[in-house]
């Protein structure tokens, strides 16, 4: 790699790179990723690892502070957290305000948000202890926002958080339970939902966490970033991808469209349909967490007793376009978003939850990622520089 930092600088040249598909923006030490080989590492251990083993808190930990945690460290993380993830009564009072047929992304931002006016003692991007709160205020209260946010859809009465559950199940509690009966967790949903999130904790520098960063960049407080990393995550080339690909996999199957008829509107790039779920910037060869969480797809359903059309129109979509040029050729293969809807579907989350549970994945990468701006000294304010293409100088008419 070169730096090429003070290139403008020196020569007066600008390099044009649409996307940011040749430049680095930063160093990070978080995330690895080797795009050719389908290599993901957190922090330097292997998805594969971390996968089998951890759980959702546990990886966030490592991600922030670098290394595994140990018993007691993890044990006392975990009981802080807890001790927050009540919401301040008039916050949840904010969900009222809100349309009940609002996309829940757009509540989750809206919500995230809203946390820069109700926790004012931790906005200093300067005080570490003020840092630390807020770390662990996100890592409480998101799940709790995900799961008004989806009540509020259904028109449900809010439940509160059940601190005696771990942190997957008192998040399925608060989506699933009610209050006139008593809610038991299904420890397969549990532990699938877990790596579901665990897969989706960090992944350098996509789109939503460069959003984070570059608004953190500004020292804009950890809040207000991460609600714009929201909004980044929500669009459907991102985030929303997974909600997109059971929307597709849904028209294929009402429509009774052949899977082969439907991959040749997709090459022949009509009305500029694109399979969604597959594709992506860095991995030109697999992405180790589809492969991962097809595994989980087929275990799942198995598990709960779920045959769902849609698996089976997925997987022969995936058969199709792996064994067609147009996909070979542009290195096109099944992302991570390409089996979670499926699973999420049949532990009863409704298609606009999905990208809500990317971002409950997401954040404690997000979060790691601004704490590792904000330390850092080289940081800048991020600007991109542009090439103007509009008119020439002109004089303002006489009139
Ligand atoms: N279906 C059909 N064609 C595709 C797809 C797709 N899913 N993805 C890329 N292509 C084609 C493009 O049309 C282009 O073809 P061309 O050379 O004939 O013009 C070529 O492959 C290269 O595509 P780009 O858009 O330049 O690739 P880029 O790296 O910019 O985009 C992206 C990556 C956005 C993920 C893209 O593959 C895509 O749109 N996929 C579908 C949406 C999706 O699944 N997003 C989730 C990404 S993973 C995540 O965020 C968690």
């Amino acid at each position: 790699s070169i730096d090429i930092s003070s290139f403008t600088r020196q020569t007066g040249y600008t390099a044009l790179d649409q996307g940011f598909v040749n430049t680095a923006a930063t160093k990070s030490a978080i995330t690895y990723i080797d795009g050719d080989q389908g290599i993901l590492r957190y922090r330097g251990y292997g998805i594969e690892d971390i996968a089998a083993n951890s759980t959702y808190l546990e990886v966030a930990w490592l991600l922030i502070y670098g290394n595994l945690p140990s018993p007691s460290e993890l044990e006392a993380f975990e009981e802080r957290v807890r001790r927050h993830t009540l919401l301040h009564e008039d916050l949840r009072r904010f969900f009222d305000a809100l349309p009940h047929n609002a996309h829940p992304m757009s509540v989750l931002s809206s919500a995230v948000s809203a946390l820069s006016t109700f926790y004012e003692d931790s906005l200093s991007v300067h005080d570490p202890e003020q840092v630390e709160l807020s770390t662990i205020r996100l890592l409480a209260k998101l799940p709790v926002i995900a799961a008004y946010a989806h009540k509020k859809s259904l028109g449900q009465a809010f439940l509160y958080p059940d601190n005696s559950l771990s942190f997957t199940d008192n998040f399925l509690k608060l989506n699933f339970g009610n209050m006139a009966e008593p809610y038991e967790v299904n420890p397969v949903v549990s532990r699938a939902l877990e790596r579901l999130l665990i897969l989706h904790e960090d992944h350098e520098q996509n789109a939503s966490t460069s959003t984070v960063r570059l608004v953190g960049s500004t020292e804009a407080n950890m809040f207000a970033s991460i609600s714009a990393g929201i909004n980044a995550l929500y669009g459907p080339l991102h985030g929303g991808a997974n909600e997109a690909v059971l929307k597709m996999l849904g028209e294929i199957k009402a429509s009774g469209e052949s899977v082969e008829k439907f991959v040749e509107r997709v090459k022949n790039k009509e009305d500029g349909i694109r399979l969604m779920g597959f594709g992506h910037r860095v991995y030109k060869n697999f992405d180790p967490r589809a492969k991962l969480v097809k595994e989980s797809a087929d275990e799942v359903l198995k598990a709960l007793g779920v045959q769902d059309d849609l698996l089976d129109i997925a997987k022969e979509l995936e058969a199709v376009a792996l064994a067609d040029d147009y996909f070979i050729e542009r290195k096109l293969y099944p992302n991570v978003d390409f089996y979670t809807g499926v699973i999420y579907k049949a532990m009863g989350f409704p298609p606009r939850m999905f990208t809500v549970l990317f971002a409950i994945g997401r954040l404690p990468g997000w979060i790691a990622h601004w704490r590792e701006m904000n330390e850092d000294k080289a940081t800048k304010i991020g600007r991109p520089q542009q090439l103007y293409t509009g008119a020439p100088a002109r004089d303002w008419p006489a009139r």
